[in-house]
């Protein structure tokens, strides 16, 4: 296993349409579990293979609380099949550096994905699952959170994190 670096934006590799995963074999299992280090390390409760650099429909994610037992989530080729009521909750990124937002989410959806040996899944999520998965699944789309909040706000972040790599340049 090993550490990966995680592409913060405006990388582009974050933009890009993710591959359907079709080989279950050991690069993708090596693949997995060097995203559930990075993820555990940074720490953050879901990593998508974009955001280290893997153009793949894959998905990480644990979303128990540091009292639990970990339990890691692997979903490939992921979909949301339906989607039902809506709430709004604050949600930040790995790839999106220093900024938390509300983003309105469906509240329950059906989701049909295959595991990491390539079992077809179908099942319900709702509440902080079901946010988690539709913010992962966004990546794979080249979606970032950002992309849900009002222009204003979303241009004063693009300003910021301009404003801090040019900071960074300059050392
Ligand atoms: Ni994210």
């Amino acid at each position: 296993m090993a550490l990966r670096e995680i592409l913060k934006y405006p990388n582009p590799l974050l933009r890009k349409k993710a591959e359907k995963v079709t080989a279950f074999d050991d690069a993708l299992q090596k693949l997995i579990a060097d995203m559930a280090e990075t993820m555990y390390d940074a720490p953050g409760v879901g990593l998508a293979a974009p955001q280290i650099g893997a153009s793949l429909q894959l998905l990480v994610m644990d979303i128990t609380s540091r009292e639990e037992e970990p339990e890691l989530i692997v979903l490939i080729n992921p979909e949301i099949s339906e989607g039902e009521g809506s709430e709004i909750d604050e949600e930040g990124c790995l790839s999106v550096v220093d900024l938390t937002a509300k983003v309105k989410r469906f509240s329950k959806i059906r989701v049909k994905a295959q595991d990491a040996e390539g079992n077809h899944l179908d099942f319900i999520a709702e509440e902080w699952f079901a946010r988690v998965i539709q913010h992962e699944v966004d990546h794979l789309n080249g979606t970032l959170f950002i992309d849900h909040l009002s222009s204003l706000k979303r241009a004063l972040y693009k300003k910021k994190r301009k404003k801090q790599l040019a900071e960074v340049s300059e050392l």
